[in-house]
């Protein structure tokens, strides 16, 4: 069993019966929805599902998975998905896969936050591996691009994998790709992206982990925020 399979059965492990579980997006959250299928087939677990992306709704109907859509719901259990960087604060940057809108919904919405990974995704600050996307409203990236910049950040529009268009997510958003100076902290750049109109959604999530899992050579070690 390799580090993300070990995070994701621990955090399987965590789900009970009747239970509304939110499915992430990536390989750990894959994992998991793989071992919440099997409890629910060897243990007979009743539960609800709800996806954060179209590839993670996918997945849980190949796995048996009751699913519910995001606007039955007033409210989930619990949320388990992977991040991209964590710090040692417990901010998460997160939605290389695009749907972070729904990932921060569902995040904000679930009584527990449970966030899988292997060691590789702890980083010292936000930004430190990986840009920060942004999603906005297509009518508004220029002004937003502007808005950042001004804020010292360098905004790159995200185009389409075969680079011939601009990429649009589920939600018809687009996404700025933004580096930001290292002296801008997690705190700040959550305040300057919630108050920046046009903004959608962005990356940064921060005070919304519950309990973080980080799995090393087989052992998981058990952060709670
Ligand atoms: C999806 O948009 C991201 O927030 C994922 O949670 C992240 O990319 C984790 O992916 P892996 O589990 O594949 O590392």
């Amino acid at each position: 069993m390799n580090d993300k399979q070990l995070v994701a059965e621990h955090a399987a492990s965590l789900v009970e019966d009747s239970m509304i579980v939110g499915l992430g997006t990536g390989s750990t959250a894959n994992y998991f929805i793989e071992a919440l299928s099997r409890r629910q087939r060897d243990e007979g677990l009743r539960i609800t599902t709800v996806a954060s992306s179209t590839i993670s709704a996918i997945k849980a109907a190949e796995h048996g998975l009751p699913l519910l859509d995001i606007s039955q719901l007033g409210h989930l259990d619990l949320y388990v998905d992977g991040a991209d960087e964590i710090t040692p604060g417990l901010t998460l940057l997160k939605g290389r896969g695009q749907d972070l809108v729904m990932e921060k919904l569902l995040a904000r919405a679930a009584e527990r936050f449970v966030v899988v990974a292997d060691k590789s995704k702890q980083v010292s600050r936000i930004g430190e591996k990986f840009v920060i996307p942004v999603e906005v409203m297509p009518a508004a990236w220029k002004i937003v691009r502007h808005a950042l910049e001004k804020a010292n950040g360098e905004a790159e529009l995200r185009l389409n994998a075969s680079k011939d268009n601009v990429a649009v997510t589920a939600h018809g958003s687009y996404v700025l790709d933004v580096r930001f100076p290292d002296w801008l902290d997690d705190a700040e750049l959550d305040i300057l992206l919630n108050n920046t109109p046009g903004v959608v959604e962005h990356g940064v999530f921060r005070g919304l982990a519950s309990l973080v899992l980080i799995a090393d050579q087989g052992q998981v070690d058990v952060v709670h925020a």
